[in-house]
């Protein structure tokens, strides 16, 4: 955070200065930025608006795409890197989103799976979440996007949609659900591979 809004006078802001723009530059690149785990308050804050459709904020969300990629994780949002936006890249299925000020504007259908988040590190637990998703919101440049999914897509656009209310995936689990470690979920397919192949 303090990085980010320091002045920055390098070689390149210096060049820009002699072409007429800034002299100094307002947001440093810091590709992959450290990721915010369950315990830290700053996963909890509802994120604020996006007003302002800028330079720093297509570096913001460079940033936070490098960042979901080297996880490597399909979502991001702001929370994750302790920023507390309404900002939040999602990538499945080689379609990347970036998404400013989202809105859920549809849910439909019911489908179950193991949910994981980069925050809970090492963990899933069995999620119930709509089938079919349809998210609002601006572009970097603030333009209208929407993001259509159906299965992961749609649960990777409610995912990231919780954390920016400051909401994780095991706050709205039922009454005595599982919450399992990665090891023991590839356990479990393990398992049910070999009753598969003993059954073939
Ligand atoms: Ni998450």
């Amino acid at each position: 955070m303090a990085v980010r809004w320091e002045p920055v006078k390098s070689g390149a802001a210096r060049r820009d200065s002699r072409r007429g723009a800034p002299a100094v530059r307002y947001h440093r690149r810091m590709p992959v930025r450290p990721i915010v785990t369950l315990g830290d308050p700053r996963l909890r804050l509802p994120g604020r608006p996006i007003t302002r459709f800028d330079r720093s904020l297509g570096e913001l969300l460079d940033d936070m795409v490098e960042t979901m990629d080297a996880a490597p994780g399909v979502g991001l949002a702001a929370q994750q890197i302790g920023l507390d936006l309404q900002l939040c890249v999602i990538r499945v299925d080689d379609r990347l989103f970036e998404v400013a000020n989202p809105r859920i504007v549809h849910l439909s259908g019911e489908e179950g799976a193991w949910e994981g988040c980069l925050s809970v590190p090492g963990y899933r637990a069995w999620r119930l979440r709509a089938e079919h998703a349809v998210m609002t919101g601006q572009d970097r440049h603030g333009r209208a996007v929407t993001v259509n999914g159906h299965g992961y897509l749609a649960r990777a656009i409610q995912h990231e949609f919780d954390h920016l209310q400051g909401e994780l995936y095991i706050d709205a689990l039922p009454e005595g659900a599982e919450i399992i470690t990665e090891e023991e979920l590839d356990r479990r397919h393990r398992e049910e591979e070999g009753e598969g192949d003993r059954e073939a």
